[in-house]
């Protein structure tokens, strides 16, 4: 193990603001001079550039990725007392958009691999109010969409993917937003591609989804000034979308140095009783967080604060126990593969630029915390 190297940051958003900021604020001007603020040149061309990255015919700039999953859901014709299967492992925005609709989730447990929605429990709940399942694909790694395709396909349901945390990310190929009716994206600045304020994406091949999306979430409006719909403002900053499509052209890189990140992580805690994050052998995982499991996780997370190593509880409580949905009537001991998660996981440090010395001092605390 190296020296100690001082301290570690959860993540280094200002150190990349850098390395950007001379090639953003060039676009900025451009985009100043052009006077076109709303629904400008960079969105038109982020949202196509995006759709050939991803794979599919349409991408809609939205507001942020709350906003994605709602608009998805109301334009696939979701609505109130729809049941919706989802994961309890995930941030609150993709149970809270279900609500929001005023249908209801429906979670089921996860792999503990993976923290993915687990496609073997789906069909068990499935009721004739099932409407849709909600796969997370969650940390970065894609969920197993084959099996929950398969089963969407035999009931009928709708498939959204939460790709918040994911751009990027594939499985046999195919990159996560791609196989399921549409797929939801947050450009929150802590994402795998982030901006540097709130912004969203849909990505669909479903031209008829893709107008309705367009018209909902810019007020419900076919043509200028004339509403069908009580919609939404949900637009994409074209000032976020300027810098999107720079980081969008540096981003296989950033997820492949994410990769050797992992791979660090990944050899120095093999011969101990660590568990890290597993990915599929089909899939590429973008790695947006570096979630282990420990029984010592807290006594682990309290060494790395004395040492100023930044560190994150993702998630300290699954969503079926939130209090919010104690209407919902799940206890603990409901979903034991997410609730033991929630005792043991830490998100360790991880950034495209991280240094292996890092990574060394990282790994350092942890072992030298459970006694390896
Ligand atoms: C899994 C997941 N879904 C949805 C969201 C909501 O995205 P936003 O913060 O852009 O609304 C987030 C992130 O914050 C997320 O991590």
């Amino acid at each position: 193990m190296s020296k100690a190297i001082g301290p570690v940051p959860y993540l280094d958003l200002a150190a990349e603001f850098k390395e950007l900021e001379a090639e953003w604020f060039d676009a900025i001007r451009a985009a100043g001079r052009s006077g076109r603020f709303i629904h400008g040149p960079n969105v038109s061309a982020f949202e196509q550039e995006t759709a050939r990255y991803l794979g599919v015919e349409h991408a809609i700039g939205v507001a942020n990725g709350t906003d994605a999953l709602v608009l998805v859901l109301r334009a696939a014709g979701l609505k109130r007392g729809d049941e919706i299967i989802t994961t309890p492992w995930t941030f609150f925005a993709s149970a809270e958009v279900i609500a929001h609709i005023g249908a209801v989730p429906v979670f089921v447990d996860i792999d503990p691999d993976t923290f993915n929605l687990n496609p073997q429990q789906v069909e068990a709940r499935i009721t004739s109010r099932t409407k849709a399942i909600l796969p997370v694909h969650i940390f970065g790694c894609p969920a197993n969409l084959s099996d929950l395709g398969e089963i969407a396909l035999r009931h009928r349901l709708e498939v959204i993917e939460d790709c918040a945390q994911a751009f990027g990310a594939s499985r046999n190929g195919e990159k996560v937003g791609s196989a399921g009716r549409a797929g939801c994206f947050s450009f929150y600045p802590t994402k795998v591609l982030g901006g540097y304020g709130d912004g969203g994406l849909i990505s669909t091949s479903d031209k008829q989804l893709a107008t309705t999306i367009r018209h909902l979430c810019n007020h419900g409006a076919a043509s200028p000034f004339i509403h069908d719909q009580v919609g939404h403002n949900s637009r994409l900053d074209e000032i976020q979308a300027a810098l999107l499509r720079i980081k969008l052209r540096k981003l296989d890189q950033a997820i492949a140095k994410r990769n050797q990140v992992a791979s660090w992580y990944h050899s120095r805690f093999i011969e101990s009783p660590v568990v890290t994050p597993s990915c599929p052998f089909e899939a590429e995982h973008a790695y947006n967080l570096y979630t282990i499991r420990t029984p010592d996780r807290d006594p682990v997370r309290a060494a790395l604060t004395d040492a100023k190593i930044g560190s994150s509880i993702c998630y300290p409580q699954p969503l079926h126990l939130q209090t919010v949905f104690s209407h919902l009537n799940y206890q603990a001991g409901s979903l034991p593969v997410a609730e033991t998660a929630a005792d043991e996981v830490i998100s360790l440090p991880i950034f495209p630029d991280m240094a292996e010395e890092q990574v060394d001092r990282v790994c350092q605390v942890v072992l030298d915390t459970i006694g390896q």
